[in-house]
């Protein structure tokens, strides 16, 4: 069998965007039946939730979806894993830049895999825009309704562009 293809999303406290990131991903690709051919993680560039479940706002959107997360728990992302993953997809310019510090500000080991989520919104090649998923942490005027409905457009969307990539 060829190796698995190695996705992770990343927000800034892994509790509220990338949680929703992995699980409506790993539901897409369940459904798709390719979940031996994927490895789905998440993680965030702080470690201030670190060992956390995610927010309770993220479990209730996805649970009414049909989707569980609770046994997700908060990491923070390291420099070390960077050559694991084959599509890092950062939540926000914000985060973007906190992976490229990882390597000081060196785009080149990243070439090539390093995406915004919102990239792939409404482009299946990810030439799309650049804005990051509103955090709604804390509760801001965008609540975890709309982070999820921007998630799972872009999931899709980055689901057919690997598909698309990889003959799957
Ligand atoms: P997330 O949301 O990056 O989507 O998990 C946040 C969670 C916590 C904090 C900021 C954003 N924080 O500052 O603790």
């Amino acid at each position: 069998m060829s190796q698995p293809i190695r996705v992770v999303f990343v927000c800034l406290g892994n509790i509220c965007r990338s949680p929703l990131g992995e699980g409506i991903f790993r539901h897409l690709v369940e459904e798709a039946g390719l979940a031996h051919q994927f490895v789905i993680d998440s993680a965030g560039t702080s470690a201030y939730h670190a060992g956390e479940a995610p927010d309770p706002g993220s479990i209730r959107v996805a649970r009414s979806e049909g989707i569980d997360i609770t046994a997700q728990r908060s990491r923070q992302f390291k420099r070390d894993e960077l050559d694991r993953w084959e599509y890092i997809v950062a939540m926000d310019p914000a985060n973007r830049r906190n992976i490229l510090r990882l390597v000081d500000n060196d785009p080149e080991p990243l070439r090539g895999k390093l995406w915004l989520m919102r990239n792939f919104e409404h482009e299946e090649d990810g030439s799309g825009h650049d804005e990051g998923v509103p955090d709604p942490w804390g509760g801001g005027p965008r609540g975890f309704e709309d982070v999820y409905a921007i998630v799972e457009r872009s999931c899709v969307n980055l689901l057919k562009s690997i598909r698309q990539a990889r003959g799957l």
